[in-house]
This record gives C-alpha cells, structure tokens and sequence, in this order.
C-alpha cells in the first residue's frame, strides 16, 4: 500500500525522494508526490499515476530544498487524482500518510464548527487541517503535531513538514510501520527499510504509539503516553533489501526463479542435519487444538498446511481468513496454538486476528517474512521464513517458503504428539531436503508453458482443479492467475466439479488439473474424464506415471518431478505460478503492480 519517505538532508533532496519512492513502487500506488522546504518556504508537487509522470512534472517545475518528504498513494478515500494525492497541505503543514484515519468524518465535523473546510475527499487532509488550527491558536509545531495526533483513531504512520521549519520532520506509528534511518549529519524515514537502503544501514524502527521529533541532530523518540522512548538503532542487512531485478524482465520472474535457493536457505536452518530446528518453547504435546489465520496467498498456504498437521501430528486444525476470524470473535481456549502465516507482517486483518488470540490461547506463532514485521514482535513466537524481500506483488517465493516451515513445524508436532514413527519422520524429511532440486527441474517447464500461456491469454475463464492438498493449490493457481492476468479463474477441489461448476464446461474453458499420482489420482482422473466428456480443454500437471495413465485425449500435459505425496502443493506451486507469469506477459500487463493490488495490505 502507500509509501513514505522523508529526508533531512545536505543536498537537493527532490531526486533522492523520487529514487526512494521508486524502491516503494512495488508496494503499489496510484498517484504520487513530494513536498520540500526551501530556505524556510514549503511547497510541493503531485502527479497521478506512475512516478515518471512525478519526474515529467519536476522537469518543468522543479522544487528545491534539502529537506522534503515523498508518498506513494494507494487510493482508499476518494480517487486517484492529484487533489487527494500526498503531500496534504494545510497552511504551513504538510503531511503525509499510511493507514486509514477512521474517526476522519467526526473530526471534519469538528473542523466544520471552527469553519474549517477540506478541499479533498481524503481522510489524511484532516490531519494537515487539525495540524494547522493548533498552530494559528498558538502551539509551536511539535505542540500541534502532538495535540492532532491525540485526536486520530484508525491506524496510521505520518510524517510532517512545516514551513519555516528546515531542519524539523515529525513522524508518528500507530499500527502502519516507520522506520527512522541515521546518516552522517542527515536522518531519514521511511516506511520500510527498503526505501532507506541506498542511503543508510542503521535504522530505528518506531514501536505501536511512539511519535519523534527529527533533526539533523538526530531523533528524539517519545512512547503513546509522551515519555521519552529509548528504542534500539539496529544494522540492516543491506543485501536483504537489495531489491534488483538482477537481469530478469520481471520481479516475478526472478522470484520464481529464486526458489529453490530460498527454500535450500530455509531448509538448511530449520531442517539442518541434525533434524527439526524449531525453538524450543515451540510445543506442540499439550495442544489441543491448531488456528491458522492469514490472508490471500498465505491463507492457501494455512490450507495446505492443514492437510499435514491433521495427517503427522492427528490434531484438529482450522483455518480462516483473518478478516472474517476477527469479527466472527470465534471461542478460544488455553490449549490452542494460534499460527499466523504473513509474508509482510503487516496485514491489517491478520494483526487485528493476532490481537484477538492474544491473551485467549496458549501461544501464538508468526510465520514471517519480515522478521522486524509487526505481527512478528506482537506474536510469542516468529518464524522467518528466509525469503528475501518480495517485490512483485504476487506472492511466490513466499508462499513455498511459507509452505516449507509450516511442514518443518507439522512434522514437530506429530513427533511432540508421538504421532509420527521414526522411519516416516526421516522420510518426510528427506522428501523435503530434495525439494530444491525437484523445484530446479520444474523450473524447466517455464518454456512449454510460456508457449501455452499464448493460448491461456484469449480464455474468459480458466478453472483450476485438485484434491487433498493439491486442491488449496488450485485455489492458490487461480488467485495468481486472477491477480496479475486480470481473467477470470477459480480452484476448486475436484470432487465439487459435478455439484456446480461442471456447467460452466465447454470448448473455451481452460481446465488445469494439478495431480501428482497420488492415492487420490484415480478419482481425479475421473473428474477430468467428466471435463473432456464435455469438451473441456484440460491441461493436466502430472508425473510421468500420472501422464502415462491420464494423459491421452488431454489439451496439454506437463510432466513434473516425482514427489513424495504430501509435499506435492509445494513443487506444483512452480507451474502454477509459471503460468499466471507468462499469461500476464502474454495478455500484456503490469506483471509486479497489476492494477488495484497493493504489496502490504495495511488497512482493512
Ligand atoms: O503479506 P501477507 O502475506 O499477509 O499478504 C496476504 C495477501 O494480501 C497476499 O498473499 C496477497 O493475496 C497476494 N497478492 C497474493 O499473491
């Protein structure tokens, strides 16, 4: 979603904002702008759409000046035009913001009786207004900033500038993070440590409710009740938000790509030689119960994952999308384990979740890719899942990674329940050491599919068919199709095709079934024959024993890598993912920021 930036700096700061604005661009925005204060005078400009247009705009008209903040704007309230895009002003304050103000219509109210009236549809404008009545009823900046922010509900991270103000930025993080980054005689901030990477590796992150005052001098950070907060300055791994395409077309690309590395790292530090490596206070023998609550591609991933705790370990497992876990305030009880699985550590709703099971289970567990996320310090327990920033919006190397650790952790609590014998722990984890070399192979199939996806492209509707714990696989396919092709595609488990969506079959329907010769493939088979009955154009994903029984009389065959069953979602993750690429490429779209979608889903 949204992006910030700000910088005090020693040079002129316009460039520098745009360049970090474009490190955030993979976040997902739909208009843009920055504000700078020139020898004591602010001032800004705006440009609706991609950044170029941002850049076109201060060839013409630049802005000058060594301090100044930028924002990339996903629209929540009120369009995509330049009037609502950041920097809001007010007077003498600008400001810019992540999050949704959710008490914003009373406090238009409220400004409304001091005849005070917004120029924009947005909710982030009543912060710049509020700013500036206290500043014209006599409260210096810091005072202003400090009395608004006591009048904000919702979750939100600001930053301010001020006319007059050269060497002053205030930021402020409540719910939506902010990192502070400290250079020589300069301080920045940014709404994650990727837009601070080129220009420092020493980084502050705020906590829940804490505000700071900036100067060139340095950062006084103040917590939710006003005292003075000492939070740590930490060194980032500056190749950890490298965020290059490295030669490849696409973010995408290269993160499907990056796959089997990814998943070697993970299995190196959670499956080293020594067998299962999960922390120690992560128990499972006196649970009765599993809740895994994410959203999107992560929810899939929860799904998969349930397959395996209910098979190793023999324990109730439920799964729900958090926005709908959240409101439905579901019974909790003391022996529950509560797993959180988010690559960003920032969705609203699976915070919102996170909180909810917080005091009301036994513990609570994070699988995360961003181990400074605020799902992964609320939580007991964080799992990094070792992915290396994810830029393109669709979720790929996230999701087998994701995949990888919730497997490690099943296969710990079949052991911790004694549900699982020696002999089929070893296999299992033998089955998962071999994935980077099977993901390898599969990675081979990217040029048959490319040529298929040309077909693919002209489709309305595409279906996508599994069963067990290949069927959250093809709910999983259809979402990355959907998100980046833009056609429309459902999964579904293969043994519903008959009760609804079986009338949907005809010529123009793609159908891709996912179906390792598993214990299930007979039935699934039958399930694709009712397609072809009806001139269904199956695609069928298989290994060689699979295609040898199946795969006449098909549209198309891939042959994929044998796999030991139950980790067959996270190999099939590779075509799946392979064809939503090279449709999208094939249709023509925005591949990594396809329209509508934001990176981090930081509001509800
Ligand atoms: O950062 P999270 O894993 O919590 O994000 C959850 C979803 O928003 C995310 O998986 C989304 O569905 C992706 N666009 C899927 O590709």
């Amino acid at each position: 979603m949204c992006g910030i930036i700000g910088v005090l700096g020693n040079h002129e700061v316009s460039p520098l904002l745009v360049e970090s604005l474009k490190r955030l661009e993979y976040r997902g925005y739909d208009s843009a702008g920055i504000a700078t204060v020139n020898n004591g005078k602010l001032d800004r400009r705006r440009a609706v759409g991609k950044l170029w247009n941002l850049s076109d705009l201060l060839v013409h008209e630049p802005l000058a000046g060594k301090s100044g903040i930028g924002h990339t704007r996903w629209a929540t309230h009120g369009a995509a035009t330049e009037g609502n895009a950041h920097p809001h002003r007010s007077g003498p304050v600008a400001v810019v913001h992540n999050g949704i103000i959710e008490n914003f219509r009373e406090l238009r109210a409220e400004l409304a009786e001091a005849g005070i009236t917004p120029e924009t549809q947005t909710d982030t404008e009543t912060v710049a207004l509020l700013t500036r009545m206290f500043m014209d009823r006599g409260m210096d900046a810091r005072a202003a900033a400090v009395e608004t922010l006591g009048k904000l509900e919702g979750a939100f991270a600001l930053l301010w500038l001020f006319d007059g103000e050269d060497d002053l930025m205030i930021a402020a993080r409540k719910g939506s993070p902010l990192a502070i980054g400290h250079g020589d005689g300069e301080m920045f901030v940014g709404s994650d440590a990727i837009a601070l990477a080129p220009m420092t590796d020493r980084i502050t992150y705020l906590e829940e409710g804490d505000y700071a005052f900036i100067t060139r001098a340095g950062a006084e950070i103040f917590d939710a009740a006003g005292r003075r907060a000492n939070r740590d300055e930490q060194r980032i791994d500056l190749g950890q938000a490298q965020v290059e395409k490295g030669g490849y077309k696409h973010f995408m690309a290269k993160e499907i790509a990056e796959q089997p590395v990814v998943l070697a790292d993970a299995l190196r530090h959670y499956l080293p030689a020594t067998g299962l490596n999960l922390p120690a206070d992560l128990d499972f023998s006196n649970i009765d119960r599993i809740i895994l609550i994410a959203c999107g591609t992560a929810h899939y991933a929860c799904a998969v994952a349930k397959y395996w705790f209910e098979e190793f370990a023999r324990i109730p497992c439920e799964i729900d999308v958090a926005s709908e876990f959240r409101y439905r305030e579901p019974p909790l009880s003391e022996r529950s384990l509560a797993i959180f699985v988010s690559q960003s550590g920032e969705t609203a709703d699976t915070l919102a979740a996170l909180r909810y099971c917080s005091e009301n289970v036994a513990k609570t567990v994070a699988v995360v890719n961003v181990p400074s996320s605020s799902i992964a310090r609320e939580a007991d327990i964080a799992l990094p899942i070792l992915a290396g920033v994810e830029v393109g919006v669709a979720s790929t190397k996230a999701f087998t990674a994701q995949l990888l650790v919730l497997a490690v952790m099943a296969l710990q609590a079949g052991r911790d329940r004694g549900q699982i014998d020696d002999a089929t722990l070893a296999a299992h984890t033998e089955a998962l050491r071999s994935l980077p070399g099977l993901l390898n192979q599969a990675m081979g199939l990217s040029e048959p599919i490319a040529k298929l996806a040309e077909s693919l492209a002209e489709a309305q509707d595409i279906l996508f068919l599994g069963r067990g714990p290949m069927y959250p696989l093809a709910l999983e396919g259809a979402l990355k199709l959907k998100e980046i092709s833009y056609i429309h595609a459902e999964g579904y488990a293969s043994g519903e095709l008959k009760h609804g969506p079986i009338a949907l079959i005809d010529r123009s329907v793609p159908v891709i079934v996912m179906a390792p010769h598993d214990r299930l493939f007979d039935k699934t088979v039958s399930n694709m024959q009712e397609v072809m009955a009806r001139h269904g154009m199956v695609l069928l994903a298989s290994d060689a024993k699979g295609l040898s029984v199946a795969g006449d009389g098909t549209w198309a065959t891939l042959q994929m890598p044998e796999i030991a069953e139950p980790f067959a979602p996270i190999l099939y993750a590779i075509p799946a993912q392979l064809l939503a690429y090279h449709t999208a490429v094939a249709k023509g779209t925005d591949v990594d920021q396809p329209r509508n979608l934001a990176k981090s889903v930081t509001v509800e």
